[in-house]
């Protein structure tokens, strides 16, 4: 890795947050984590760009210890949104590589999310057109007002899969990367398998605990045996579907330390399915802060990974005081690194007044992944050009070097 220039060693309220964080065999140079946000800057084949290795870069540029990308989808029928990366043969390699090599640059640990979009597999306007590879063939509304059912898996298509996990996090290896974050949440094909109201299978991969748990447990156990022992593999856990008859917080703490016997390196609990999300009760869920802590918690005391956090901790007070007070090891930040890439900088210094933080009531972000996504925060020139990478990208201030 190229030598970059420090953060200040920091002697404020927030010098916690700047301390480094061991994640498996590797170190990052803080405790501030890029959590994956699909911005959909890949080409319609699903090759990295330009500005796609911008993007991340200049999130690395900005102080964050440890950049997980979007997720990028292990193999074709995973694939959700029309300009998803895919990671499924040797072809994506110099991309990759120009990718993992750029967020080096700037001295953060690059790692890559992996995807099975599973039922949520598009593109959405001809979901009937061919297989969408779910647990059980379970009907739910796709986009409000259209219901669409998926079709079972068969047991051949499970092996597939999981071999094309271990296949992508190989390749990404190959690519330099230090780590994958293997999504296992958000209603995505490996969630899918957990939640007792998705998967109604009777044989060994459905039924009870054991049999739901067991496609992620594989998937992290092919991830582990087709990759070399300083590779970081983490998972991005589905903490609790907050839905009645749904995987629940419990079940995530039993699933922990059985993650961690499987080679687990790290923890990254997030809550709901994007179905889940839309339920009264988790009405404005993602505006609360700190909404991903409690479960959190419960997962650094269920193991003795590391365990990471996001969810509503742009405040780099309620960031410092998660990392402090909720047995936690690193904070994420998927939209103030998006609205502002130095949080990381700007907090070392103490600079709070310059940090822009992401405060918009629509979440224009979420609404822009099938097209390229901007934010309402960005400054006019920086939402022409549709992504935040290098050049003037600063809010007005130089940008770091
Ligand atoms: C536009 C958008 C896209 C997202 N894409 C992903 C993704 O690809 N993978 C993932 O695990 N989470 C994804 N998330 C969730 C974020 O990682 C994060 O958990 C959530 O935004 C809460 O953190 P924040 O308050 O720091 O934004 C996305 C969030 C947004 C707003
Ligand atoms: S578009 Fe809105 S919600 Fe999204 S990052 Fe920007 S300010 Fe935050």
């Amino acid at each position: 890795m190229t030598s970059v220039p420090e953060l200040r060693k920091n002697d404020t309220v927030f010098a916690s947050l700047f301390t480094p964080l061991r994640l498996g065999h590797r170190t990052a140079r803080n405790r501030i984590v890029h959590a994956p946000m699909s911005v959909c800057y890949g080409d319609a084949d699903g090759f990295v760009t330009r500005p796609q290795v911008e993007h991340y870069a200049r999130r690395a540029q900005g102080g964050a210890g440890t950049v997980i990308t979007e997720n990028f989808a292990v193999n074709v029928s995973g694939r959700q949104m029309p300009l998803q990366n895919l990671v499924d043969s040797e072809e994506r390699l110099p991309g990759l590589r120009q990718l993992a090599d750029e967020i080096h640059r700037h001295g953060a640990l690059a790692m890559v999310q992996l995807v099975h979009a599973g039922r949520y597999a598009g593109p959405w306007d001809v979901y009937e057109s061919r297989r969408r590879l779910a647990p059980s063939a379970v009907p739910f509304e796709l986009t409000p007002g259209r219901t669409v059912t998926p079709q079972e898996i068969t047991p051949e298509e499970i092996q597939e899969t999981i071999e094309a996990f271990g296949r992508a996090a190989e390749l990404c290896e190959r690519a330099g990367f230090d780590g994958v974050d293997v999504h296992a949440a958000q209603g995505f094909l490996i969630s899918g398998f957990l939640s007792p109201r998705t998967n109604r299978r009777t044989d060994e991969w459905g039924g009870d605990f054991d049999g739901r748990v067991r496609f992620a447990l594989e998937v992290v156990r092919e991830v582990v045996r087709r990759t070399g022992p300083d590779f970081v593999v983490g998972v991005h856990l589905m903490s609790d579907e907050r839905a009645d008859g749904g995987w629940t917080l419990d079940d995530s703490v039993r699933l922990a330390p059985l993650l961690e016997a499987a080679g687990a390196d790290f923890l990254f609990g997030i809550p709901t399915t994007f179905e889940t999300m839309r339920l009264p009760a988790n009405d404005g869920l993602m505006g609360r802060r700190g909404y991903a802590l409690a479960d959190n918690t419960a997962l650094a005391l269920a193991t003795s990974l590391p365990v990471v956090a996001g969810g509503g901790l742009g405040d780099p007070h309620a960031a410092t005081h998660a990392l402090e007070r909720s047995h936690i090891s690193a904070i994420a930040l998927a939209r103030p690194l998006f609205t502002d890439p130095d949080w990381p900088r700007k907090v070392s210094d103490g600079s709070l007044d310059a940090v822009h933080t992401c405060s918009c009531a629509t979440a224009r972000c979420l609404r822009t992944q099938l097209t390229g996504a901007v934010c309402e925060s960005w400054p006019a020139e920086t939402v022409e050009r549709g992504y935040f990478g290098y050049g003037n990208d600063s809010y007005g201030e130089r940008a770091h070097s």
